[in-house]
Parts: C-alpha cells; sequence; structure tokens
C-alpha cells in the first residue's frame, strides 16, 4: 500500500466535531449523493475520461502548453503537481485543460467540474471526481473508508473533513500507482463547497504519488466566487491571456468559409482583445 493511511493528529481530528453539526450535514450529504448519482447515471458507460483527442488544435498557446507538458513529464518521473489555471470567461481555459487531458502523457485522466446551479450540493463534486477509483477504495484505512463512504453518501456514519480530505488524498496515491493519475477540474468557482475546500487541502499535501490536480478559474468577476478560489491561493498558477494578434487571426481563418476583408479582421481582433469565445462571437455577429 503506498497510501500512507494517513490519520489526523489527536486534537485536530474533526471527526470529534459535535453531532449536532453532523446531524445537520446529513440532509446535505444526501442531497449530494443523490446529485452525484443523478450525474453518474447520465454518465453511465463512462469509466472515466482517458485521453479524450483533442476537438481541434490549438491556436497559439505554446507557452501554455508548454507548462503542462512538463507538468506531465515530472508527473512520469512519479512527482505530484497541483497547477491552477486563471483566466477570464471564454480565454481558453477549458480548451487547455482538454489539450492536458488528450495528452499521450497524461495516464488515467479524471475530472469534475463546477454547475452553478449545483454549488449547493455538498461533496457533489468530489464524487463525481472519485466515482471512477473506487475499486482502490479498500486500501484505505477503515476510519478513512467509513470518512469518504459518508461524504459520498454511500454509508453512515462520521465524515470528519480532516478524514476525507486524507481519505482523497490516499485513494489519489492509490490509483496512482500502476500509471500516473491527472485530476482535472474546470469551473472551480462553482464547485460545491465543501469538495472545494477538501481538493484544495489535497492539493496542498501531494507529494510523490504521481497525482496531477489541475483547476480551472473563471476570474471575471460576475463568475467569481471569491470563497472557492482563495482556498487555491498560494499553488503554482498559470495565468491565461488572450491570444496574441497573429494566433486569433489563426483562430479567425480556421472558421472562416472564406477570407474575409482584412479590415474587418483587424476589428474583430482588436475588439476580442484575443479572447477566443469573443473571437468566435464576433465573427458570427459580423458574418
Ligand atoms: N487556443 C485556442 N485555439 C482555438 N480555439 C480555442 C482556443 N482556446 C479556446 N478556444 C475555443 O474558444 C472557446 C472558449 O474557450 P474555453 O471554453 O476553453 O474558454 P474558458 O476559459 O474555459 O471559458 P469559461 O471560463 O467561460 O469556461 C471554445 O469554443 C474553445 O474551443
Ligand atoms: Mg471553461
Amino acid at each position: 500500500m503506498t497510501g500512507s493511511g494517513r490519520e489526523p493528529d489527536g486534537e485536530s481530528d474533526e471527526s470529534d466535531e459535535s453531532d449536532e453539526s453532523d446531524e445537520s450535514d446529513d440532509e446535505e450529504i444526501e442531497q449530494a449523493a443523490a446529485a452525484a448519482f443523478a450525474r453518474t447515471a447520465h454518465e453511465e458507460g463512462r469509466e472515466d475520461v482517458t485521453n479524450d483527442p483533442l476537438p481541434q488544435p490549438l491556436c497559439g498557446r505554446a507557452r501554455e502548453q508548454e507548462v503542462l507538458d512538463r507538468l506531465l513529464l515530472e508527473l512520469r518521473e512519479g512527482r505530484s503537481r497541483a497547477l491552477v489555471l486563471r483566466g477570464e470567461s471564454g480565454v481558453g481555459k477549458t480548451a487547455l485543460l482538454a489539450y492536458l487531458a488528450g495528452h499521450g502523457l497524461a495516464g488515467r485522466v479524471v475530472r469534475t467540474a463546477g454547475v452553478e446551479t449545483d454549488a449547493e450540493l455538498a461533496y457533489s463534486n468530489l464524487h463525481e471526481l472519485c466515482a471512477p477509483l473506487m475499486d482502490h477504495f479498500d486500501r484505505l484505512s477503515p476510519a478513512q473508508q467509513e470518512a469518504l463512504s459518508t461524504a459520498l453518501g454511500l454509508g453512515g456514519g462520521s465524515a470528519g473533513h480532516l478524514l476525507v480530505g486524507l481519505a482523497v488524498l490516499d485513494l489519489l496515491a492509490e490509483a496512482a500507482v500502476d500509471e500516473p493519475l491527472v485530476c482535472v477540474v474546470d469551473d472551480v468557482q462553482w464547485l460545491d463547497g465543501m469538495s472545494a475546500a477538501i481538493l484544495a487541502f489535497v492539493a496542498r499535501r501531494l507529494d510523490a504519488e504521481a497525482v496531477a490536480l489541475v483547476f480551472a478559474v473563471n476570474t471575471t468577476a460576475s463568475a467569481l466566487r471569491p470563497a472557492n478560489a482563495r482556498l487555491l491561493a498560494g499553488l503554482p498558477e498559470l495565468r491565461v491571456e488572450g491570444l496574441a494578434d497573429e494566433d486569433a487571426r489563426a483562430l479567425l481563418a480556421a472558421v472562416l468559409p472564406e477570407p474575409a476583408d482584412p479590415e474587418v479582421l483587424d476589428r474583430i481582433v482588436a475588439d476580442s482583445q484575443g479572447n477566443p469565445l469573443a473571437l468566435l462571437e464576433l465573427h458570427r455577429n459580423h458574418g
């Protein structure tokens, strides 16, 4: 067993929380389980997401791809990595996550994404991320098994947050024994708060398990929920900015059916500030 069987130390064990707060969590946990199982059913037949082919090659992004390539190379050498992609709506964070997940070096890939309407369902994102890895569940200590299964709505018992965090850490480590594991967590701003806290905890404690935890956070003011974003403060970061002008033109060239007036193209590129989604929408409007 490579997992450390990590248990919290003495008084810091949050599993000692009062019965009252455990009870108040019950309803939330049930809701989370219902939501998570609904999603799992929706994705029936998809055990996990492994090496999806990229829908289309990315325009530009050499620097960002290099960062992700390096992360995967280090992962192959057995080093764990956490990375947070930050950028505004439509700038290309999910496209970069798809590049990562579709990479030949990525090994096994599991993922979850925040959904605005599910943000109140405690542990729903954690369930989505961990569900494909549950064949490693029996390698956890009994206390971790109880905490994790309670959190994921699979059984009654105690779900102290610290124990859940340690259980997830060990579950990921166990899953990475045979091949590196990449965990992709998109739209962090909409993760349910419990999952965000646990995943941030895990990201800070990764060591030599060959696990990568890669997050994407939307920094557009209207989408940003500071609480989740703050949880990831201090982790290694990759700022995703607009495309350079020539890359923006290449993106337009790829979607235009025929060559367009260079002045119109220049205006679209300038108006979009290199934001790929804006480029695609502006081009549609001009079309
Ligand atoms: N480098 C790129 N080359 C070509 N197309 C791109 C590139 N980056 C993004 N796109 C396309 O632009 C659109 C927006 O990108 P994406 O969904 O990745 O943005 P995002 O940062 O995840 O936005 P949000 O925060 O709203 O989720 C998508 O259609 C995507 O395929
Ligand atoms: Mg996105």
